[in-house]
């Protein structure tokens, strides 16, 4: 934060000049706190707990629009917990948005994720479109027995500031009816509440150029879209016309798993990936008096299903050439008009590598026929195997569906209109009468568009995840991400987690190890 900025806003008393800044009202009360006992695994810690901030100054939606941020009582009192102090430790920034639905601020005490995306109060009637997280799925953090355990009280625990804001979502609406959470609403509110804490920093222990985004599925692909849009102009009129404070948005490290990202892309990645398994599994989610429902329903791809996935399959190799990626020894990283290539190859490596790993640990997968494995060495992996094996989940289009139905087409709507098209394919398809997306919120809601652009700063530290059993998007969403990130000199460290679903913070301690190998 700059000085300046805080001594306009702090110093000057906001009566005498009630229009003076546009981040009026946005200045952190040190005072305003009540303490909480937070304990993780037998250790205990006092923190302050300053809940409820609303994080700008014209909120349109007081129940997401706000933060929760959490400060060891230690750091008050020149105290140092993991080698940290009030001016070195980082701000861990976890959301928890879940299925693009609203999500409330995380809390230190029974943390995860909240009441559940958008909890009951944002739930759409007649129950959570297919695509929607529920609390306690699979994208949450709870452990076994329905305990939640905690991230932010871990996090805390090991000397971090913790700030988990809220952020609207596809169906929040307004008393007038007119919906408010559409893209982009969701990563404005989250770089709102990034400038809050960098407009405040001198008033809070932490250090605001420190800040680690976190999230899971839609939350993962918001916290890689903060990170890749650092203080891109593209998004100022939205930050402007809910009160922002006045500060930059660039974001220092991004943990991200498995993001439901590149929305505009995943369709074909899907296919290109699926295209070979006719029978699905379907999870549909639903709401019955506030508890979630969730129900599998197994079928087979109808036979217009599958052309519709033959003919997004063919138009991955377009996209994935265009992007010129590379891989570790520089060679260009493409797909052939029938989908195999050096690509294949390179997404294929993480699997092996994810094998490999498994295998030195001393798990048996000798049944899998379909890695090959010579003198202790995963030296091949069928990938028409590896995919039967995964089973596919959703029908195509994975997202932008023909008929308007999966919630990424609810989080394309307008002010004024639920549900959109957001890519050609899907408009020019169309099962229904629709319309399409503004194409500006489509780039705006996709981090590849603004990676290592020179009016964008994007964040230098990448920690990503994708389960090699998550199937709620392509492998390659978070592979095309990662290269492109590597390409253009970021630090970037991927991995697909062995058989893991489609889940997030699962492994708190190298998450950790990983935040203080590069704060420190
Ligand atoms: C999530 C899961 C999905 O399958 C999807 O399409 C969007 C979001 C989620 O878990 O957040």
């Amino acid at each position: 934060m700059k000085l300046s900025m805080f001594k306009k806003a702090a110093l000057v008393p906001a009566l005498l000049f009630p229009f003076a800044s546009m981040s009026q009202g946005l200045t952190f009360n040190p005072q305003n706190y009540t303490v909480q006992e937070i304990a993780v695994n037998g250790k205990q810690m006092k923190v302050r707990a300053y809940e409820h901030v609303v994080y700008v100054a014209k909120p349109v939606d007081t129940v997401y629009q706000q933060m929760n941020i959490y400060i060891p009582e230690a750091y008050f009192n020149k105290g140092s917990i993991n080698g940290y102090t009030a001016q070195t430790a980082p701000i861990f920034f976890p959301n928890q948005v879940g299925g693009y639905m609203p999500g409330r601020p995380g809390t230190a005490i029974n943390a995860g994720r909240g009441p559940g995306p958008g909890g009951p109060a944002g739930m759409p009637p007649g129950g959570m479109p297919a695509g929607g997280m529920p609390p306690g799925g699979p994208g949450s953090n709870m452990g076994p027995g329905g305990n939640r355990v905690s991230t932010i009280a871990a996090a805390l625990l090991n000397g971090y500031v913790v700030a988990s804001p809220g952020a609207r979502g596809r169906p929040t609406k307004d008393e007038k009816g007119i919906y408010t959470g559409k893209a982009p609403a969701a990563i404005v509110d989250l770089k709102a509440a990034v400038r809050y804490l960098k407009f405040n920093d001198k008033l809070m222990p932490g250090d605001a150029s420190k800040i680690i985004s976190n999230g899971t599925s839609a939350g993962g692909a918001l916290s890689a879209l903060l990170g890749a849009t650092g203080n891109n102009k593209d998004y100022e009129p939205y930050l402007k016309a809910i009160g922002a404070a006045d500060a930059s948005d660039d974001i220092f490290a991004v943990s991200a798993y498995c993001p439901i990202t590149n929305l505009d892309h995943a369709d074909m990645a899907y296919e290109w990936q699926f295209n070979s398994v006719n029978t699905y599994k379907k999870i549909n989610i639903s709401m019955l008096d506030y508890k979630v429902q969730r129900t599998e329903t197994a079928g087979e791809l109808s036979s217009k299903e599958q052309v519709v996935s033959a003919q997004l399959k063919v138009l991955f190799p377009a996209y994935v050439n265009s992007l010129q990626l590379k891989g570790k020894q520089g060679q260009l990283l493409q797909l052939d008009k029938d989908g195999n290539g050096s690509f294949k190859n390179w997404v294929k490596s993480y699997v092996i590598a994810s094998a490999q790993k498994v295998l030195d640990s001393g798990k048996d997968l000798s049944a899998l026929k379909w890695l090959t494995i010579t003198g202790g060495k995963v030296t091949g992996l069928d990938f028409d195997g590896y995919v039967h094996y995964m089973e596919r989940m959703k029908t195509p289009p994975a997202f932008d569906a023909l008929n308007l139905s999966t919630g990424e087409n609810q989080l394309f709507g307008t002010a004024t209109v639920d549900k959109a098209h957001f890519t050609k394919f899907s408009a020019d398809n169309s099962a229904v009468k629709a319309v399409t997306a503004d194409a500006i919120v489509v780039k705006m809601m996709n981090p590849m568009d603004y990676i290592g652009r020179a009016d964008t700063k994007t964040s230098a530290h990448w920690r990503i995840r994708h389960g090699t059993k998550d199937k709620d998007t392509g492998l390659a969403v978070s592979v095309m991400l990662a290269t492109l990130l590597q390409n253009k000199g970021y630090d970037v460290n991927l991995e697909l987690p062995w058989d893991r679903p489609h889940s997030g913070d699962y492994d708190q301690n190298e998450l950790f190890s990983w935040i203080d190998g590069i704060s420190k």
